[in-house]
């Protein structure tokens, strides 16, 4: 079907979830592409645009529907493809070679629809095709925008934790936000939240990356400044001794081995830090003073691992709450993907310390003969 230019707003009328404006018109254009997603956020409900060049992506936030319309034809001027996608659709505008307008529409293939669906309405925030330029140098995905294979898990893993996190931190109404990442190794989630934060929602974004390994440091380090992520810091440290005067609202530590995961807890809440998102790993502490009380589990070995990090987290986050912590663990991801999927998500509600709960856990311990990192460390700093 043939239509005037002035018709492509009936297309755009109804809720689509991506719009892909391709095929440029003048070689000098700046833009090869533009995508429009849609991205519903916890509360928030925008249209995300990617500009693409040859190099590069460039974002922008829309948060009104007549404005979105109004800058696609605006854009499509430049172009002679528009490809509007719904749940079920494509709807295909393509300029022909004597100028005029032919639509197609039609129905989504299944692998397409998934693709969509998936991408948007499982809110990935983040896709391989906007080519952050530090993904590329951590190898994750490759310079045409494709994920590189053997980053698949982990590009869904960090996609997942980052939607965790803007999803949590949306009250934070003030412009600017301090993160500390304990244990950040290769920093494929620090960088990620720094792209989306600064890039994406345009905030204040100061993150502080900490890891023992001096070499995988000073590698992040180099990404950081070849970038200008100027507000982007890692530091080589043992989480143990981290001390700062600066105020932080949100710590993440994602499989920080063993102990590291309860110096990550402590810091959080010796440095009263508001948001806490933690995955811990290798919960090795229990593990190997587990008594006999609990034979009857732990004689399997398997059970006694499995045991072992869920009686540590358990502890974790009864800490947390005896500290003024309101606390959720869930699983972040797919047990498939990863055994060690367990989030302890904890926001700060107040400045209480519950003794009472502190010596039940205390004595849960002694009960089964156990010495626990967070709780010591909250112990010695309580004083009590
Ligand atoms: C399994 S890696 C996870 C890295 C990264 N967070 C990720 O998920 O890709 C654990 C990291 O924690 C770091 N780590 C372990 N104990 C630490 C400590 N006490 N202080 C600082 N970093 C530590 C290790 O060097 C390692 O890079």
């Amino acid at each position: 079907m043939i239509i005037a230019f002035e018709n492509i707003i009936e297309y755009l009328g109804n809720e689509f979830l991506k719009v892909i404006i391709s095929n440029k018109i003048r070689k000098e254009s700046d833009y090869n592409k533009i995508v429009v997603q849609f991205i519903e956020n916890g509360q928030k409900v925008f249209y995300q645009f990617s500009f693409y060049t040859k190099t590069q992506v460039f974002h922008k936030n829309i948060f009104v529907k007549d404005e979105v319309v109004k800058q696609i034809i605006k854009l499509f001027k430049d172009f002679k493809q528009l490809d509007i996608f719904d749940k079920d659709t494509c709807v295909e505008i393509k300029e022909t070679k004597k100028g005029k307008l032919f639509v197609n529409k039609s129905l989504l293939k299944t692998q397409i629809k998934g693709q969509t669906e998936h991408n948007l309405q499982k809110a990935y925030l983040l896709s391989p095709e906007m080519k952050i330029p530090a993904l590329i140098d951590l190898d994750v995905i490759t310079t045409d925008g494709k994920i590189i294979q053997k980053s698949q898990a982990k590009f869904r893993q960090i996609n997942k934790f980052l939607e965790i996190i803007v999803s949590e931190i949306k009250d934070i109404s003030k412009d600017e936000i301090r993160i500390l990442d304990f244990g950040c190794g290769k920093s494929y989630l620090t960088f990620i939240i720094y792209y989306y934060l600064k890039f994406i929602l345009k905030k204040d974004v100061h993150i502080i990356g900490l890891d023992l390994k001096k070499d995988v440091i000073e590698h992040c380090n180099k990404i950081a400044q070849k970038y200008g992520y100027e507000n982007l810091q890692f530091v080589n440290k043992d989480i143990k001794d981290f001390s700062s005067e600066d105020n932080f609202d949100v710590m993440v530590s994602l499989h920080a081995c063993d102990t590291a995961t309860d110096y990550a807890l402590f810091n959080a809440f010796r440095l009263g830090i508001k948001y806490i998102f933690s995955v811990p790993c290798c919960q090795h502490e229990i593990f190997h003073q587990i008594n006999d009380n609990l034979n009857f589990i732990t004689k399997y070995s398997i059970l006694k691992e499995r045991f072992s990090s869920i009686f540590t987290d358990a502890f974790r986050g009864n800490i947390l709450e005896a500290t003024g912590y309101k606390v959720q663990m869930c699983e972040f991801i797919d047990f498939d993907a990863s055994p060690k999927n367990i989030l302890i998500k904890a926001v700060k509600q107040n400045n209480k310390i519950d003794k009472i709960k502190l010596e039940q856990i205390e004595n849960l311990l002694k009960q089964y003969d156990c010495k626990q990192t967070l709780f010591n460390c909250v112990k010695t700093y309580l004083k009590f």
